[in-house]
């Protein structure tokens, strides 16, 4: 039997971090991934606040540490001054793939016209493939659909 696939997911929100916000981003991930993964898989969820250096650590303590060959990251990718996920992505991963935030906001324009509003970005941190997702749960099936067809494939190129 193989091991299953270890998936972090991390919830970016200052306040679903501080508890005063329930996290929704999260478990509609879980979800998402229960629906569509056949194999078996392991979650590894945080909730953090919008601080860079935070996301920094976490994101690579998921990656070298955990050992996760993928880490999804929910909020923090908008123009407010706090959001600042696709920064701390960037500085963390050695590769950036910016396709998959084009066609996640190509795909995600046909739901709402604000999706221009998302910097989402994702990149490769060794062997772990990181993406951002907007924070609205809704958001992670349009974006994730789009993209899901990629991940596996890119997941096997950089094993
Ligand atoms: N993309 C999809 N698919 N669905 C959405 O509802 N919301 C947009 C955009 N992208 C949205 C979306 C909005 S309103 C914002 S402000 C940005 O994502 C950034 O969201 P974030 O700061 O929660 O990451």
């Amino acid at each position: 039997m193989s091991t299953p696939a270890k998936i972090g997911i991390v919830t970016v929100s200052d306040r679903a971090s501080r508890g005063e916000y329930e996290d929704r981003g999260g478990p509609a991930l879980k979800q998402y991934f229960e629906t569509v993964l056949s194999s078996s898989w392991e979650a590894f969820s945080v909730i953090i606040p919008d601080e860079q250096e935070l996301i920094e650590s976490e994101l690579k303590r998921l990656a070298d540490d955990e050992g996760c060959c993928l880490i999804v990251t929910t909020g923090g990718t908008g123009p407010a001054l706090r959001d600042i996920t696709p920064e701390a992505t960037e500085a963390v991963c050695q590769k950036i793939l910016p396709g998959f935030g084009e066609l996640m906001r190509q795909e995600s324009l046909k739901a709402v016209p604000t999706a221009i509003l998302s910097r989402q970005t994702a990149g490769v941190r060794g062997k772990s493939l990181i993406v951002n997702l907007p924070g609205q749960p809704k958001a992670i099936k349009e974006c994730l659909d789009a993209v899901m067809p990629a991940i596996p494939y890119c997941i096997d190129l950089i094993e």
